[in-house]
């Protein structure tokens, strides 16, 4: 039987590598286009030890359509796509709205093009829970409204999932999956591939490994004033492999002609919400390692609380979260050591 072939646009990042490991563990073939503006050559190599097998790698812009439409030439017989390459630094995007806009639209656009024109028919898209906003009501559903968003980076999502819906009500061929995912943390449990923050991080987790490493003096808990059990903003902090694995069984949805709607959405997350001090206290106890952190004022933009309610992805697709906190954690700082293991080995060479 032919093995399908699935091109994963931003598989060198952090998402993206972890999916094309669980594409590859899956049977399929698996073509990378990436550019590497946020993400580093050698992942291959960690996906490669992992899997036994190199994918096929373009280092190429989504936004070079010439360059896009060589690859869709030399690779015939795509079965599905899924599309990860975008920026997605909120504060950035609210520096650099246009570089947000062009990148994270202009990428997707280009590559619904060439679907239609190479009769490429399924694809999956990484939208973002950022689309509910803060929800009237929680665990949030799918049916829950789209609320303004509240940076260019949130927006993108929503219009792109938007430019998704006019699409492929136009296009009889075209079938896709929104995954909105929650916050993924934690890495590979082998520990190479994980995230690669780019300077000083702004999530949660990879702060949390630097400090505990000792790269950052403290952690700063933004707010302990909300109005959640302990005071600190709660969310759904869903595994990396378990959101990878998501993919997979989307795709396979779509090839295999399960669907029940040409496009369809659905939550990536645990459905369960955990508050940041509870993260924090997790992380000491699982790994043994001390955590110095104080409480500081709010975060501008933060929300105050949301976790999903992963019914649908449950039920219709079949995928449920399955690593624990305690695991996904101490994979979070099994890569933190890693990385720490390679910045010593390059020092010293
Ligand atoms: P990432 O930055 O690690 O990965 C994105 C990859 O896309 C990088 O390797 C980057 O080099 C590449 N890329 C960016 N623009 C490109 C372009 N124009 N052409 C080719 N390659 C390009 O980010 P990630 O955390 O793996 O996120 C993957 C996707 O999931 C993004 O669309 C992101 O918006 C979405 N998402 C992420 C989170 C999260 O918290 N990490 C949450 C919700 C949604
Ligand atoms: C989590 C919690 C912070 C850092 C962002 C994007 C969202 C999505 C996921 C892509 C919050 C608190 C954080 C720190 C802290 N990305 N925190 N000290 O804000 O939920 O979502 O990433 O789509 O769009 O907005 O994630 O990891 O930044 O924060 O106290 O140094 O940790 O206040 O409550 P967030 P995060």
């Amino acid at each position: 039987m032919k093995k399908r072939k699935i091109l994963v646009t931003g598989g060198m990042g952090y998402i993206g590598s972890h999916t094309v490991v669980e594409l590859q563990n899956a049977g399929c073939d698996v073509v990378i286009v990436d550019d590497l503006s946020n993400s580093n050559a050698a992942v291959i190599d960690g996906i490669e030890k992992i899997t036994g097998i190199r994918p096929m790698f373009y280092k190429e812009d989504c936004l070079n359509k010439s360059g896009l439409e060589m690859i869709f030439e030399a690779e015939e017989g795509i079965d599905g796509i899924i599309h990860f390459a975008a920026k997605k630094a909120v504060n950035e995007s609210v520096q650099k709205p246009l570089y947000y806009y062009r990148n994270n639209i202009m990428s997707l656009i280009n590559l619904l093009e060439l679907m239609a024109q190479f009769g490429v028919k399924n694809l999956v898209f990484s939208s973002s829970c950022t689309v509910y906003g803060q929800p009237d009501h929680l665990p949030v559903t799918e049916t829950a409204p789209v609320k303004t968003a509240t940076s260019p980076y949130g927006n993108t999502k929503q219009i792109c999932e938007e430019i998704i819906r006019d699409t492929s009500a136009a296009d009889a061929n075209l079938n896709a999956i929104l995954l909105r995912y929650f916050n993924p943390i934690g890495a590979h449990p082998s520990a190479l591939i994980g995230e690669l923050p780019n300077g000083v991080p702004m999530n949660l987790v990879p702060f949390i490994t630097q400090t505990a490493a000792g790269i950052r003096p403290e952690l700063k808990v933004f707010g302990n004033d909300y109005n959640t059990p302990d005071g600190s903003c709660i969310r759904d902090y869903i595994n990396v492999v378990d959101l990878a694995k998501a993919h997979v069984v989307a795709l396979d949805r779509m090839i295999s002609g399960k669907n029940k709607q040409k496009v369809e959405c659905f939550n990536i997350g645990t459905g369960r919400g955990l508050s940041v001090l509870e993260l924090v206290e997790t992380f000491q106890r699982v790994n043994g390692v001390p955590l110095p952190y104080k409480i500081v004022g709010r975060r501008e933009g933060d929300i105050e609380q949301i976790w999903a309610d992963p019914a649908y992805a449950n039920d219709e697709l079949g995928w449920k979260a399955q690593e624990t906190t305690d695991d996904t954690l101490r994979s979070a700082w099994k890569w933190q050591m890693h990385l720490a293991e390679n910045q010593k080995k390059e020092a010293e060479s």
